[in-house]
This record gives C-alpha cells, sequence and structure tokens, in this order.
C-alpha cells in the first residue's frame, strides 16, 4: 500500500515554485526588491531560497552582523505568502575571514593552499571554519527560527570538493586508525602495500593521495573518499547540530548535485529530512528522448535516497546556463516538460537558480527567471508562469510517492572502485551509461523504477537490476541470495563479483561471493576494440523465446555455467559455443546473469519477455509510441499519471477504454490523445 508523505514542512500545502533568490546583489537598488515581489505573484512563484552566498553581507566585518537587510526581504516575502526556504552562508567565505584565518583557505592534492576566491573553498576540518560557521548559523536560527515564512534550511550550497591541508591529513589518519582497529598491519593488508615496497610502518607516513605522491594504491583511493564523504558529514553535521537545537521544527536538507563522484550521497540523505538537488540537463544537446531517460534516472536516485520520500528540485535554469559547452535555449515547451518531469518522478518543487539574473561576475549569463530587461514579457518568464500555473492544480499531489517493483542498483563506492581500475578497458568503462540502459527498458515503457544502492532492502521488489557489481561488499551476496530464494528475480552482468569493500580481488574464482547465486564461474574477460563485435545467439527452445542473435560488444565475459542453464552462446572467435546468457533457478527465484555488453536492443528484448513472465505493471497498460513515457505517483486512493512526450513532434497514445480525469483542465479523458511536442498530460484515476 502506497503511503502518502507529510508535507516538507506543515505549513507546506502546495507544491513548491520559486528560486534561488540573492538581493544581497541588489542593495544599491532596493527598488528592485519591490519589483521582485510584484514579478513573484506573476510568475506564479510561492517560494523563495534565500541567503545562499550571503555570508559578506550578513557578516561585513568580524563580529559586526547586519541583518536589516534580510529582515526586510523576509518581511516583504511573508507579506507576499512567500514560503521561505533560508540557507547557511557556508559556500563561500567573506575575504576578511580568508585574509585572518588562513586556515580556513582549501589546500588541493599537490598540497598548494588556494587563495581567496571562488567559493566552496574551505577546509571542512579547520576549527576556525567550523566556529565561525557556528556562529553565523546560530545567529540566524536564533533570528528567523520563529519567523512565519520559514519553512526549510537550505544548509550551505552544494557540498563539494576535497582540502589536502595538514589538519585534514591529521583527520584522516585519525579516522584510518579508527577504521583498522589501530592496528597498521590491517590497514597494510587491505590497501595491499607489499606491491611496490609501499608497506607503511607508522602511521605518520600516511598521507592523502596526491599527484606527486601515492595515486596508484587502490584501496587507499577508496578510503581517501571515504573520508572525504566522512569528513563532509562531520561537517554538515556540525552545521545542522546548531540548527536543529534553535530551530527543531524546521527541515534541513543540503542540495545534491546528481551522481556528483565526489561525495556518497547516500551517507549523506539520512541525516537530512527532505533531499534536495539540482538538475541541469543538457536538453536538445542529442536526442531528448535519451537526456530525459538519464534525467529520470538521476530524479529517482533522488527519491530512492530516503526510501521513496518526495524530494525537492533545488535548482534548474529556466533556460540556458552559462557552463555548458554550449548554452542552447530550451524549444516550447521543454521548460514545462522538464520541470513537471521532476514531480512525475517524485519532487515536491520546482526551483530555479536564480530568480533575477546577475549584473556581473561568471553567473551573468546564466539563465534566471527575470532577465536584464528586468521585466516579465519574456518568453522565459512565462514559461516559469506557466509551470506556476500547472503546479497550483496539483495540490493532491505533494507528498505522494510510488512503490516500484523493479529497482536498480546504482552504487557510489563500486563507481569509484570501477573509475580506478586499470582494465579491462582504458575508455568505455561507463558504469552509469550501463545502469541507465538497463534502466531504459523500463522507462520508455512507462514503469515505475528505483535506483538504489547495494545497502537498500532488495525484499520490496520483484526484480532487482545489479549492473555491473564490480564491488561487492560484505553481506549483499547473502542478501542478494535471500532475495532470489524467496522468490525474486535478480539480474547480474559481465564483471561482476571481482572486488570486496577494499579493491582487493576475490579469490577462488569470479564472480566471488557472487558465484553461488548465478550458478556461474568466470574466467576471464574479453575487451573488444570499439570496431569489434560478437553475437549472442540463443538456444532454439529459450524458455525467454528470444529469436534474434545479438551484437555484443566492449566486453563479454567467459563464463562456465555451474548451477545454471544456459540460455545463449556467443557465436564467433574462440569462445564460439560458449555461455553468453545464463539462469539458475535458485529456491524460489532466478538469478540471470548477462556475460556481453549489448545495445539497447537486446536490454528492451530480454527485459520485455521479464515484464510478462513477472507481470510488472505499467504505468498504463498500453503500449507507449517511441519519445513518450509515462511515470506516477499514488495517495492509495487515486494514482497521477504524467504521460510526457519527449520527441520534438507530435505524438498519439491511445489510452483504450479506460476513462481518467485531466488534472489541469479537469475533464474527462479517454481513447486517442495527441501530445504535441514536448507536450504532457497529468491524469488522476482511481487506484486499481
Ligand atoms: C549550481 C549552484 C548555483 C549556480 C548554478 C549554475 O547549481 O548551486 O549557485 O552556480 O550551479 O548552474
Ligand atoms: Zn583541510
Amino acid at each position: 500500500m502506497v503511503k502518502k508523505y507529510p508535507p516538507i514542512h506543515h505549513k507546506v500545502k502546495h507544491m513548491i515554485h520559486g528560486a534561488d533568490y540573492n538581493p544581497d546583489q541588489w542593495m544599491r537598488t532596493p527598488e528592485v526588491w519591490d519589483e521582485d515581489m510584484r514579478l513573484m505573484k506573476l510568475a506564479h512563484s510561492n517560494s523563495m531560497s534565500v541567503g545562499i552566498f550571503a555570508w559578506a553581507a550578513l557578516e561585513p566585518e568580524e563580529g559586526r552582523f547586519e541583518f536589516g537587510w534580510l529582515d526586510e526581504i523576509m518581511e516583504k516575502l511573508y507579506k507576499n505568502n512567500a514560503y521561505v526556504i533560508l540557507a547557511t552562508p557556508t559556500g563561500a567565505r567573506p575575504a576578511w575571514m580568508s585574509a585572518k584565518y588562513p586556515e580556513v583557505l582549501r589546500v588541493q592534492a599537490n598540497r598548494r593552499r588556494n587563495l581567496h576566491g571562488t567559493r566552496h573553498n574551505h577546509c571542512y576540518t579547520s576549527p576556525v571554519y567550523r566556529e565561525k560557521t557556528r556562529i553565523i548559523n546560530t545567529k540566524l536560527a536564533e533570528r528567523y527560527g520563529n519567523h512565519p515564512s520559514l519553512v526549510l534550511w537550505h544548509v550551505s550550497n552544494e557540498y563539494g570538493g576535497e582540502c589536502h591541508c595538514e589538519l585534514c591529513q591529521e583527520a584522516f589518519r585519525n579516522w584510518l586508525r579508527e577504521k583498522y582497529d589501530d592496528d597498521l598491519d590491517k590497514l597494510n593488508h587491505a590497501w595491499w602495500t607489499a606491491f611496490w615496497s609501499h608497506t607503511y610502518t607508522d602511521w605518520s607516513q600516511i598521507e592523502s593521495p596526491a599527484p606527486h605522491g601515492e595515486f596508484l594504491v587502490h584501496g587507499h583511493n577508496l578510503d581517501w573518499k571515504r573520508f572525504v564523504t566522512h569528513q563532509t558529514l562531520d561537517f554538515f553535521k556540525h552545521e545542522i547540530a546548531t540548527l536543529k537545537e534553535i530551530t527543531p521544527d524546521i527541515p534541513v536538507t543540503t542540495n545534491f548535485m546528481g551522481t556528483y563522484p565526489g561525495l556518497d550521497y547516500w551517507k549523506l540523505a539520512p541525516h537530512m529530512d527532505v533531499v534536495s538537488w539540482d538538475s541541469y540537463p543538457m536538453w536538445h544537446s542529442k536526442d531528448n528522448w535519451e537526456v530525459g531517460c538519464s534525467t529520470a534516472f538521476l530524479h529517482d536516485i533522488n527519491r530512492s535516497l530516503k526510501g521513496g520520500k518526495p524530494f525537492m528540485l533545488m535548482e534548474s535554469t529556466p533556460s540556458a546556463t552559462n557552463w555548458q559547452p554550449v548554452a542552447k535555449l530550451k524549444r516550447p515547451g521543454m521548460h514545462v516538460l522538464s520541470s513537471i518531469q521532476a514531480v512525475a518522478h517524485g519532487s515536491d518543487s520546482v526551483q530555479y537558480f536564480q530568480w533575477r539574473k546577475s549584473r556581473g561576475s561568471s553567473e551573468k549569463f546564466h539563465g534566471a527567471v527575470v532577465d536584464h530587461v528586468g521585466n516579465e514579457n519574456t518568453r522565459v518568464f512565462r514559461d516559469v508562469a506557466d509551470v506556476g500555473k500547472i503546479l497550483e492544480k496539483l495540490d493532491d499531489v505533494v507528498g505522494t510517492t510510488v512503490r516500484p517493483e523493479v529497482a536498480v542498483i546504482y552504487d557510489w563506492e563500486n563507481r569509484w572502485a570501477i573509475d580506478d581500475a586499470q582494465g579491462p578497458r582504458r575508455e568505455k568503462k561507463d558504469y552509469q551509461l550501463t545502469c541507465e540502459r538497463h534502466y531504459k527498458a523500463f522507462w520508455k515503457r512507462g514503469i515505475p523504477v528505483d535506483v538504489i544502492n547495494m545497502d537498500c532492502d532488495f525484499s520490496r521488489y520483484k526484480l532487482l537490476i545489479a549492473p555491473m557489481l564490480y564491488m561487492v561488499r560484505p553481506g549483499v551476496a547473502e542478501r542478494m541470495e535471500k532475495f532470489v530464494e524467496s522468490g525474486g528475480t535478480l539480474i547480474v552482468t559481465y564483471w561482476s563479483g571481482i572486488v570486496d569493500e577494499n579493491d582487493l580481488c576475490f579469490l577462488g574464482g569470479f564472480p566471488g561471493p557472487l558465484r553461488k547465486v548465478t550458478g556461474i564461474r568466470s574466467e576471464e574477460i574479453d575487451a573488444l576494440y570499439d570496431e569489434d563485435y560478437n553475437y549472442a545467439v540463443f538456444d532454439k527452445d529459450n524458455p525467454l523465446k528470444l529469436e534474434k542473435e545479438y551484437k555484443t560488444v566492449e566486453l563479454c565475459d567467459l563464463i562456465h555455467a555451474e548451477t545454471a542453464k544456459v540460455l545463449a552462446t556467443y557465436k564467433e572467435d574462440f569462445y564460439a559455443g560458449r555461455p553468453a546468457l545464463t539462469v539458475n533457478e535458485f529456491g524460489k527465484g532466478k538469478c540471470y546473469y548477462i556475460a556481453f555488453r549489448s545495445g539497447d536492443d537486446f536490454l528492451s528484448d530480454f527485459y520485455g519477455r521479464l515484464i510478462e513472465d513477472l507481470d510488472i505493471q505499467r504505468v498504463l497498460d498500453i503500449d507507449l509510441p517511441e519519445g513518450v513515457t509515462a511515470q506516477k505517483r499514488s495517495d492509495g486512493d487515486n494514482d497521477f499519471i504524467f504521460v510526457m512526450n519527449f520527441a520534438g513532434d507530435q505524438r498519439t497514445v491511445d489510452l483504450g477504454d479506460e476513462e481518467l480525469t485531466d488534472m489541469i483542465d479537469g475533464g474527462q479523458v479517454k481513447g486517442e490523445i495527441t501530445l504535441p511536442a514536448y507536450g504532457l498530460r497529468i491524469l488522476k484515476r482511481p487506484v486499481r
């Protein structure tokens, strides 16, 4: 049964529609502030995220605080009936702080300390930075904690990067000592330091990876990345401790960046009340069908990070960015489609960076709701208002979610290990892309999918897909066995079960701990040049009823079936006739092993069969034309269905006899509907 979550804050009754608002850039022309309030209404916007990067305006000199301007802004927003999302300003620090306390500045991997400048240029360990953070966060919480408009803390901004200063080195060593029970021998074994005589004989010899020092010890790299996540989380906890103490009822978030490689978001999510993220797809850079799928995958990670709880689209651009290689404008329709796509996947907000375009500095050409012209008479402003008008009809969708029957595992630590591995190919290891391609077989059919990591509970799914599960952490294989034994279907692919949590290879046969559940043994893996290929040929009477020969590319695992049955074999080369696809009956369930990398054709056909066999529900029980997908959210009584056309031209969808209600115009809909280029419909039906 799908449950409905409470809203982000009990005051929030509607979908949030707002933007990063930086009135501190317009102090010289405060009349702009009143104009902003007028425009906010016209944009059908009900929220502003204030104070991100405002430290210099809030504390212009050490210990001298200026809250007058923010008081005024809060008051204006209150009068405008806006929800305020208030930021802690730690994403960038004032110049006086860097000048007086150089330790707050970050040290790069090459051990050079940065000068003052840019943002995200601070040490997460520095006691001075932490103390200055505590002071400003305390002041903000005390002053605005009871403000009637405040609904959420936006903690810092896009945590990221790493610091290699002496304070961080010390913290890294302490973290390692704790992890390895103060036993250097354990660390030496875990990092396999006997290789190239890298054995450490004293903790003080250990440093963070460096381009002019150690960077090839995979266990070391992995632990450093884990430490960076740990230390960032520690800083985040430090920030929220102050906020939670003074304002226990105000939820906290910090904005994520998709699959940003520097932080394992699964470690941060439990400490957030609501997950939020900043989405900047490169629409129109290639087929929007592809871009739409990759973006959906990211939205689904954000929904899965808190087990299905709605998330927030904290930032997106109303038009173009200033940092993508080509700042192509969103074509008519795309702004509404891309915004509502986030909602379709579980977002309870559509927010932008930023409200009013900066006049100077590096982001002066980044898309914003209000352009340099300063009024509402722009295409972009009208697009934003259109999103607002749609969101106003979606109160019933707030807090609803979806309970997918399918999950794809995308795991940060696994990705770190794969990216670091030297072999079997340098290029095109493509872990994320591979996960997305498995995901696509469902997305394009309008089947909801969770994107989880390997530590999540598998028992709520019918079908669990673990592409390229190169690293298998302790206990994961056992949980997979249990999942299959109890009737689940598990998909494992080539290059799985290779290393343990320390990036040490499993001995005694791959796929290591997955050997039992897969029922196969992998002896070698063949890497193909880009122009090479082989084929997987299906046995005549295979139960999947697949008949084609499918091209295999890039990576072909050479496996032996142990307890598994062979469904397809390789066609050519010295491994012709050897297994390419197997299935292992295990308890009440099945585990398939796909030994080869393929194109979308195989994945689509293969999953098409499994969807039938396992009776996996599509959101709409119809075949969707290419370009159109559907997602749903549910409150237990009603399904809210989002039918979205990512194609650049019109598509017709036949809904059949089922009668649905259009949530925007209230009309009844059945039979054929026509979606214009980038068009969408939001439909409601009672839960079946
Ligand atoms: C990020 C940041 C914003 C802004 C945008 C520009 O998401 O959080 O401050 O720089 O990028 O795209
Ligand atoms: Zn540091």
